[in-house]
Parts: structure tokens; sequence; C-alpha cells
């Protein structure tokens, strides 16, 4: 035996300890039914004691209240003989406890504050873990951050085998590290190799593959509909489960045996990567080069986890939680840990349909996707799992082609056993194919994703509205044409709106939902709800050429094709504006794009803005469009790209096509990193701000989630606005201005930076 747990150790030696069942069947604890909790109820069943968390608001957080609480829970139960045993569970069909409360993070104004948060977590759960009476946690919907730290206090874990049953350490992705223990226990429990990549990428498990890594130890499967709702049945069923569980626990029936032998093929990986020294500093190397790698060190939070696990490792168990304790504190007063908290917070509000369009009487329930092409695809494949769904296309080959996307979308999901075969094909024959019009009389909603042609795109509305219902809804997914012309040919324009998904839809997290001048409120309502039901975070757009994100994006691939005939060798503007932080170099985005595509997108917009567009000569991409160089598709753009799209190198040819529009133009080669960077960046964040000026943006809060969801804006910054506020808006606007002598009118800084500057204003108080 070399790998103990301490926690389930105890619970072992527990098996037994209480022998003495309560006789009520189902009774409250004495302490526990004169106390006020405000976050659970207790109530005791045959000896067990069922703590059911409850949080005031849709979802559980451990915050204060619910510590305190739990705190005095604890206290009452195990100093009361007649409890066995406590299951801690949800009172709320949604989920299990979604992390820690963040608000509580936040109101710590120094590191040593947050350090001495996470320490007073530290001691309720090491309580519970060392206690002697034994913990089971019911899991139900997700068991994030907090939450499963909690539930990994505990001494056993059932879950139900749900989709939306989900455990994970997902603090990772606000900026900080798991600070109730989980850097310490959840190697423990499952080894180093599965938890350090889970807590490094705040991936979560879902409930299955939980079981299989040795997170939960019971699944629970989940039953139908009843008297109840098939929810409510489950959340039942699953009480009894933990219920009997706890029993056989306490009566020795059931045994927890986390230790492992060296002789078994899972003991010897477990040795290998947590007990043996030289293996787990070569894991360590590897993972810090890995961080390095993918967030080029700009995140802090992932070197700090690794910090903390070592140290636990090598040290012992509570030394890691010293370690862990003190990295959280750091990580709280951080820049990063701002940007990040402040997107997570801003994704939630937009998960609101904004007030001023008022409540969704009638959501959409019957979606119709025309075009079953790229887009159309992607849009019918998300809305599979709330919506029924209609796809339709002019040809069979067209509609065969979008439904071989769709199927290789959940084939995926197979592959990563996220779904079952069974449930991918029934998920498929679902949809319904049409090359005709039918189903379309029961459509609420319908999408159109059809050629970027005005005519082709008139004649579609006018045949639509032939077969649609009255309260049906029309969205378009038109790139470029303003909503206002498409909905010209409509005998209802008030119910024409306008989604603009990202592709590939299924992984772009944004849509744009854009009004044009006569669009009903309830109709961009349905159209926000249709789209939170996709998974997607929505933004109100105004009916503006490029809308927000290719609007803002415009100005800044502008300079850097300026950048690029001042010398600038592509590859280094690339790779300078990915220290930024950019996901990809703006000249790999625009080949990636296709230089079709973008060359129009900027032609067009430089009618639109003037001078805020002024940059590169966008004669530069027609010229690349006639001379076939699209981008990665077609194997050149900027680049040259082998058949599996991997960039090889400058595309030679197109030198001596820049070194033309050098012509006249300064030499920007010796320009320093930050001053390249700034030069891009100030572009898009002033036509940022020039939406938010002209109220074509509805908040800050909306043009930062629409920055970094919709093209990549670095997250660890928080978005244009958010990095105006960190910079100082005077210090901004001076910079602007700077530029704007330097190097021409584009920089000129919008209005409102001028007045935020002036008046010392932020976007966020
Ligand atoms: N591709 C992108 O990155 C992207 C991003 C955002 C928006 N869009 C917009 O989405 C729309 C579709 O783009 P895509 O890339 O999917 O194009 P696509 O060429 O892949 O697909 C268009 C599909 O529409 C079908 N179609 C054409 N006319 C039709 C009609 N009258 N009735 C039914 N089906 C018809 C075609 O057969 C084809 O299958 C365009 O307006 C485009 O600007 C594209």
């Amino acid at each position: 035996m070399f790998s103990r747990s301490r926690l389930v150790a105890q619970a072992v030696a527990l098996a037994g300890r209480r022998t003495m069942a309560s006789t009520a069947a189902e009774t409250a604890p004495k302490a526990a039914a004169s106390a006020d909790y405000k976050t659970m109820s207790v109530k005791v069943v045959d000896g067990i004691a069922v703590v059911k968390l409850d949080c005031p608001g849709p979802v559980n957080t451990l915050g204060e209240q619910l510590m305190a609480d739990f705190q005095s829970v604890y206290s009452d139960l195990s100093s009361n003989s007649s409890v066995r045993a406590a299951v801690i569970m949800s009172a709320k069909p949604s989920g299990f406890v979604a992390g820690a409360d963040i608000q509580m993070i936040q109101k710590c104004h120094s590191a040593q504050e947050a350090t001495q948060l996470a320490a007073n977590g530290h001691v309720m759960f090491n309580r519970m873990a060392d206690g002697p009476l034994p913990l089971i946690a019911a899991i139900n919907g997700e068991a994030l951050g907090g939450g499963l730290e909690l539930a990994m206090s505990c001494h056993y874990r059932i879950a139900t085998d749900m989709p939306k049953t989900k455990l994970g350490l997902v603090e990772v992705m606000i900026g900080l590290l798991p600070g109730g223990g989980g850097t310490q226990r959840l190697p423990r429990l499952i080894g180093l190799d599965q938890a350090l990549p889970l807590m490094l990428t705040g991936k979560s498990l879902q409930a299955k593959k939980a079981k299989k890594a040795g997170l939960v130890d019971e699944l629970v499967v989940p039953i139908g509909l009843g008297l109840n709702s098939a929810g409510q049945n489950t959340v039942d069923y699953l009480e009894k489960c933990a219920i009997q569980s706890a029993k056989d626990i306490v009566d020795g029936k059931k045994k927890i045996n986390r230790d492992l032998t060296i002789a078994s093929a899972k003991g010897l990986k477990r040795y290998l990567t947590n007990d043996f020294k030289y293996t787990r500093d070569i894991i360590f190397k590897k993972a810090r080069e890995q961080v390095m790698k993918s967030t080029g060190g700009k995140y802090p939070a992932p070197f700090k986890i690794i910090e903390a696990v070592e140290a636990g490792l090598d040290k012992g168990f509570e030394a890691g939680l010293r370690q862990e304790a003190i990295g959280f504190g750091e990580l709280t007063q951080t820049p990063e840990a701002d940007g990040l908290m402040s997107i997570f917070f801003g994704q939630r509000a937009c998960k609101r349909i904004p007030k001023q369009f008022g409540k969704v009487d009638k959501p959409a329930k019957n979606i119709a996707v025309i075009g079953a092409g790229l887009m159309g695809a992607g849009i019918g494949e998300v809305s599979m799992n709330r919506f029924d769904v209609t796809l339709k296309d002019t040809s069979p080959e067209g509609l065969a082609r979008g439904q071989e996307q769709i199927f290789k979308g959940l084939n995926g999901k197979t592959k990563r056993k996220t779904m079952t075969p069974f449930e991918r094909d029934q998920k498929m024959t679902a949809v319904h194919t049409t090359l005709d019009w039918k189903h379309f009389n029961k459509a609420d909603l319908v999408i159109e994703a059809v050629f970027e042609d005005l005519a082709v795109k008139h004649s579609v509305l006018k045949e639509v509205e032939q077969h649609i219902p009255e309260h049906c809804v029309f969205a378009t997914n038109t790139s470029a044409i303003p909503i206002g012309e498409i909905a010209k040919a409509s005998k209802r324009p008030e119910r024409v709106v306008g989604m603009h998904y990202f592709s590939p839809v299924d992984k772009m997290p944004l849509l744009e939902i854009i009004t044009h001048e006569k669009t009903l409120p309830e109709v961009a309502a349905i159209a926000f709800d249709a789209g939170n039901k996709q998974g997607k975070t929505c933004i109100v757009v105004k009916d503006v050429p490029g809308f927000y994100v290719n609007r803002s994006l415009a100005p800044y691939m502008a300079e850097t094709m300026a950048l690029a005939m001042e010398n600038v060798p592509a590859e280094r503007i690339d790779s300078v504006m990915k220290k930024f932080g950019w996901p990809m170099g703006p000249i790999s985005l625009a080949d990636n794009v296709g230089i079709d595509v973008a060359g129009k997108v900027q032609l067009y917009l430089t009618q639109h803005l003037g001078n805020r567009m002024i940059g590169g000569d966008p004669a530069l991409l027609g010229e690349m469009i006639d001379a076939k160089f699209h981008g990665k598709k077609t194997g050149k753009g900027f680049f040259l790209y082998d058949k599996k799209g991997k960039n090889q190198g400058l595309n030679p040819e197109i030198e001596g096509l820049i070194k033309k529009y050098s012509a006249g133009r300064i030499d920007s080669s010796g320009i320093s990193d930050e001053e390249l960077q700034m030069r891009c960046v100030s572009r898009f964040i002033n036509e940022a701000a020039f939406c938010l000026q002209d109220n074509i943006i509805l908040s800050p809060t909306d043009g930062d989630i629409g920055a970094v969801f919709g093209i990549g804006f670095p997250p660890f910054l928080g978005g244009p606005f958010r990095f105006v506020d960190a910079m100082g808006a005077d210090k901004f606007v001076d910079m602007m201005n700077g530029f704007s002598d330097k190097y021409g009118e584009q920089f000129k800084p919008a209005q409102i930076l001028v007045d935020y500057a002036k008046n010392g204003k932020k976007f966020y108080n």
C-alpha cells in the first residue's frame, strides 16, 4: 500500500461506528429544527441526515451564508448521536453547486484577505473530510469549482448519469485556482495525470467519465415521467439511492477503498504519476511547457495551479493547501482575474433578454432553416437540442451535404463519448429535411442562410411568407446586407430581424441580434430567446454596415495591412499580435476567413466608414482575389498552406505585390512591438467606442462580450472597454492623439473617449 487517501481511509474507519439509528422515519434534527438556515434545509430519514442546499436565486453558490449555515448544520449533525451519516445534495433540480460566490471573492481587497478566505474554507472542508460523520455527496447537474471541492470533501460521491451532470474545477477560466482544497484532493482522487489537465483547462467531466476517472463512486440512471416530471423523479430517486448508500456504508456493507497496490496497472500508474518524484517532475515540466505554449505566458493562474499541486505532492497535503491559499490570494489581485471575471459576469448579463424588448410570451418551438450550407447546417445542429428543426435547400445534394455536416458534428460527440450512437441517430432522424415548404406552416422562426445575394434573399423571403403562419419571425443570417434592405421585400417587415452567427456555428459562442428600424421589440426578444437556447451568447446590434464585430474589426485589419505595406514582415505582425493575446495573428486571420470574403468586407466598410478605414490599400486584397490567392482554402494567401492547411511560410508571390503598395509610405520596419500592438488594437477599440457612442451596441458589456466571443479579443484584458478603463481613458486618448499626429486622422479618438478622458469617467464602476 503506497497511495493513501486520507479522506477515505477515514470513511472506511467510520463504517459501523455510528450504529444508533433514528426510530423516526423522517424528522428534522433537534438543533437544526430550531435554526433558521437561509441556504439549506435538513431532515433525517432512518438515521441519515439529508442536507438540501437551496441558496436564494436560480443556482447554489458557495458564499458566506452557505458556508456559515453549513458549519452550523455540520456541528449539529456531528454532535447528534442519532445521525449516522449525512447526504448533501441540492434542492434545486437545476444543479448541485455552480461554484464559489465570485462577488465574495471580489470583495477581497488584498491578497492576504483572499488567502485567509481560502484558508477558512480549508478548515471547513478538512473538518468534513477528517471528521467522524460519513458524508455522501449526491450530485445532479453541475458540481463546479467550489461545488466540486465541497463534494470532494465528502467521503462518497453519487451522481445522476445525465448530460447536464458535470464535475469540474473551472476556476482557471476566471483567472483563479481552485482555492477550496481542489488542487490537493483532485490529484489524490484521480491521479495527477488526469487531474492536472482538468484543472489547467477548466474542462468538466460528465458523470460517466467522472466515474471512470474515479471522481464519482456510483451512478444513478435517470428515470422518466411519472406523477412528477422526469427531472424531479430522477432527483427523488437520487436521494433514495444516496440514503441507501449512506446506510450501506455505515453498516459496513459498502466498502470505500481508494488504496491502490502497485501490483495493479492502475496502481502502478498512480505510483508513477503521484508518488515517484522523477516521473512526477517530468509531468510538471511538460505541463509548464504546454501552458507556456498555449497561453504565451499571458495567464498566471495555470502556473499557480501547478505550483500548488507540486507543493502538495512534494511536501504533503498541508503544505499543498498553504501554497494553494497563497496562490489563490495572489491571483485574486491580478488584472487577468479582473478581466476574466468581468467576462464571466458579462456573459451572464448577455443571457438576459434586454428589458426594452419585454418578455417573450410565445417563445419559438419550431425552427425552419433555409439553406443547408455551411451556416444553415450549423444553425440546424445547434438548434436540435431545444427545437423541432426543419432544414430546407433547393437540391437533394445541398440537403445531403448539410445532413452530412450535422452528422459529422454529432459523431464527434459520439467519439468523445458525450453522446451515445443511439442519441446521435435519434437526433439525426428528428430533423425534417425538405426541398419544398413542408413543415413551414408550423414554423415559429425561420432562419435564412442562403447565398449572400440581395435578389436571392428577396425571392426567398417573398416565397416563404406564403407558407408560414402570421406570428412567424423571419431572421436572416446575412453577413453584410442591411437587414432593412432585406426586409423591404417583406409583407410584414416588423417581423424581420437579423441573426448573425459566426463560423463555425457549433463552436463560435456569439450571436449578433440585429434590429432594423421596423423590427418589433417582441420579435427581437423571440430571436434573442432562441439564440440563448441554441447555447449562444447574444448581443443586440443596430442595423449598420458590418454590424458590431466586423465593423470594429475592419479598421484593425486596415492598420495591419498598413504595417505590411510599411515593410513590417507579415510573420512579425502575426507573432507580435499573438503575443498581445489574440488567438491568431491578423494576417493569418485574413487567410482563414478567405481573402475573397475579407477583401469584400474591407471594400464595403471603406465606403461607409470613410477616414476611419484609412490604412492598407484595399486594392491589394482586390489583386489577391484576382490572382486566386483566396487564403487557406486555395492553399495560397499571404501565406502558403499544405493540404492539411498547415502554414508553410510567406507566399513569395505576395512580396512583390506588397512592395508595389509600399511606394510613398513610411518605413516602419524598426517599430517596437508595443507600438505595433497599440497601433492595431487602438483602431479596434476606437471603432468599438464609436459603436457605443452611436448606440449601435447597447452597453460596454455587450461591446466587450462581442469582441471577446466574436473575434477573440484577449479575454484576460476583459474586452475593449475594460481595456480603456484599465489604462485610463485619458492615457488612451493621449496615445491616440499621438498616433494621429504621427500617422494620420484615422487615429482621431471617438468623442465618447475624449469626454470620458476629460471627466475621468470609466465604462464600468
Ligand atoms: N460562411 C461564413 O463564415 C458566414 C458567416 C456569417 C454569415 N454568413 C452568411 O450566411 C449565409 C450562408 O452562407 P454559407 O457560408 O452557409 O453559404 P453556403 O454557400 O455554404 O450555403 C448556402 C446554401 O443555401 C442554399 N440555397 C441557395 N439558394 C437557396 C434557396 N432559394 N432556397 C433554399 N436554399 C438555397 C444553397 O444550396 C447552399 O446549400 C450567407 O448570407 C453568408 O453571408 C456566412
